[in-house]
C-alpha cells in the first residue's frame, strides 16, 4: 500500500510521515532528501544546474541509499551535509530539472515497488505515485511554517534570523508552486490537512485513522478462500 504526503516546506510533512509509517510498520521515503543529495554532488562537481546534458552526466555518477534516517551517496553518509540553508536554496534549479526529476521518480518507484510506504515530497500524489491508495496534502500558515523551520535550524546550531527564513520559504513556495514540471499542486483525490492549529501526534492519528481505514483487510471471500491481493491483516 502507498501512501503519499506532499505540501510545501515547514507544513510538517517528514516528521508527520515518519511517525505515520512507524505507527503502521511501513517504511518512509523523503523525496526530498534525494533532491538535496543530487545538489550536494553537483555543488561539488561545479554542475551546470541549468544544463539538462550536465546534470544527465551527474546523474550517472549517483548512487543512493536511504537506510533508515540516513542517507547515503556514493556510500558516504551525506544526512547532515544536505540539511543546509545553501542546500536548500541551490536545490530548486535541480528540482525543476527534467532530467533529474525523470531519474527521481523512476528510483521512487522502483524504491516503493512491492512495499507498504509512506512517500512524502511535492509530486508523490500527483506525479510519482497517481495511484496511490491513500494521498494527503499537508499545510499550514507560511508564519507558523517559517516559525517551525527557524526554530529547527537553530536546534541544529546554524544562525539564521527568523526573516530570512521566511523570505527564504516564501521564493521556495513560489518556485516550487509555480515551475512547469511537476509543480506542488494537490492531487484531486487528496486529503488536504492544516496543519497550523494541530499538533504532530493530533495530525498523525488523523492520518492514521484514515489510512487504517483503507488497508485491504484479508477477509475470506464466499468460497471461504482469502483473497491472495490482500496482503495486510489487521
Ligand atoms: O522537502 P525538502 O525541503 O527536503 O525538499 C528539497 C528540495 O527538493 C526542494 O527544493 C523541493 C524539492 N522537492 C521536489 O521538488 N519534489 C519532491 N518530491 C521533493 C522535494
Amino acid at each position: 500500500m502507498i501512501v503519499t504526503i506532499d505540501g510545501p516546506a515547514g507544513a510538517g510533512k517528514s516528521s508527520a510521515a515518519r511517525l505515520l509509517a512507524r505507527r503502521l510498520g511501513f517504511d518512509f521515503l523523503d523525496t526530498g532528501a534525494m533532491y538535496r543529495a543530487v545538489t550536494l554532488q553537483g555543488l561539488r562537481c561545479n554542475c551546470n544546474f541549468t544544463n539538462e546534458t550536465d546534470l544527465a552526466k551527474l546523474l550517472a555518477d549517483v548512487r543512493l541509499e536511504l537506510p533508515g534516517d540516513r542517507v547515503l551517496l556514493n556510500d558516504e553518509d551525506i544526512s547532515a551535509l544536505i540539511r543546509t540553508p545553501e542546500i536548500t536554496a541551490a536545490s530548486g534549479p535541480v528540482a525543476s530539472s527534467k532530467v533529474v526529476r525523470t531519474k527521481l521518480v523512476e528510483w521512487q518507484r522502483q524504491i516503493a515497488d512491492g512495499r507498504d510506504i509512506v512517500c512524502e515530497g511535492r509530486d508523490q500524489g500527483t506525479i510519482a505515485f497517481p495511484r496511490a491508495e491513500c494521498k494527503f496534502f499537508l499545510f499550514a500558515d507560511p508564519v507558523e511554517r517559517a516559525r517551525r523551520r527557524h526554530r529547527e535550524l537553530e536546534a541544529n546550531g546554524q544562525t539564521i534570523s527568523f526573516a530570512e527564513v521566511l523570505q527564504a520559504q516564501q521564493a521556495r513556495d513560489t518556485r516550487d508552486a509555480a515551475r512547469d514540471i511537476a509543480p506542488m499542486v494537490a492531487a484531486v483525490d487528496a486529503i488536504k490537512l492544516d496543519s497550523t492549529q494541530y499538533t504532530l501526534d493530533e495530525v498523525v492519528d488523523k492520518m492514521e485513522r484514515i489510512v487504517r481505514e483503507r488497508i485491504p483487510r484479508c477477509e475470506p471471500t464466499s468460497d471461504g478462500r482469502t483473497p491472495s491481493r490482500s496482503r495486510v491483516q489487521l
